[in-house]
């Protein structure tokens, strides 16, 4: 993320400079034009006055600390989706961690947002969750296919679907489910979801991929995916992990 935040703040100090630089600026023309009336000479007073309308100063004046209040407001929403990438791919891909599942939620949420906004309303039931310990970085890879996923599965001709997103825990196991109002499946295709490569998206769309790689990442996990789908009615992937990882086990 450093090779996006240097640039961004460079930008942003540069910013600030121009924005005093401008201020300076326009002030010292605001005390030319005071000044004007006192220009004897015709022709260079009407020099200036031409100047100053083909420029059309007065528009500058306002437009200017416009552009830059609004150019602060753009670098600001950079600055938190790379905090928000920060956070989803978290600080080391492969390492065990003791995380919170519903922060993981959120900011996977965040990251595909502008997939989501204008396609789903987005229900959130998240329960209290003990700190589970996991590839934080690869739970948030399975919680974006399954979000994805619950987009693509929505019929734009339909409006607005809904996503829910619910989490709990029971005994020693941690769930965070992931329900849309889609198409559904059928058994032939609920069936075949976890085969690599399989997808019913057109050529370009899906590679087929994502419900075979949270398959594998959520198994290195010892947990298990569970699905609920019928076409016309919606599907529902709920995923569990236990909360103590089982590290005598990872020598498989
Ligand atoms: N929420 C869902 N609703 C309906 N169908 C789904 C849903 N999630 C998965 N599927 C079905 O399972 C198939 C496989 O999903 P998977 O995520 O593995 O691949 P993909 O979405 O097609 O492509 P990719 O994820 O690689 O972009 C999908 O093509 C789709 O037919
Ligand atoms: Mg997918």
């Amino acid at each position: 993320a450093h090779e996006i935040n240097n640039p961004v703040g460079f930008v942003s100090s540069n910013l600030q400079t121009l924005k005093t630089y401008s201020k300076e600026m326009l002030e010292l023309i605001a005390a030319y034009q005071a000044a004007e009336a006192l220009i004897s000479d015709r022709d260079t007073l009407a020099a200036i006055r031409d100047l100053r309308q083909s420029f059309d100063i007065e528009f500058l004046q306002e437009d200017l600390p416009a552009l830059i209040r609004e150019s602060e407001e753009g670098l600001l929403r950079v600055r938190n989706i790379v905090q928000d990438l920060k956070e989803f791919s978290h600080v080391s891909e492969s390492e065990w961690q003791a995380a919170d599942l519903n922060a993981g939620l959120d900011s996977t949420l965040n990251v595909v947002w502008n997939e989501v906004k204008y396609k789903a309303r987005v229900n959130k039931h998240y329960g209290e969750i003990p700190p589970v310990e996991c590839l934080a970085a690869q739970l948030n890879q399975v919680f974006m296919n399954l979000i994805v996923n619950a987009v693509q599965a929505l019929d734009e001709n339909d409006g607005m679907g809904t996503i829910t997103l619910t989490t709990g825990h029971q005994d020693e196991w941690a769930w965070v489910e992931v329900k849309d109002s889609g198409r559904g499946m059928s058994e032939d295709v609920k069936r075949r979801i976890f085969e690599p490569f399989f997808t019913t998206k057109p050529i370009g769309k899906g590679t087929g991929l994502g419900m075979s790689v949270s398959y594998s990442i959520v198994h290195k996990h010892h947990g298990r995916i569970e699905v609920d789908s019928a076409p016309g009615h919606g599907s529902r992937f709920r995923v569990w992990v236990p909360v103590k990882h089982r590290a005598a086990d990872e020598m498989e």
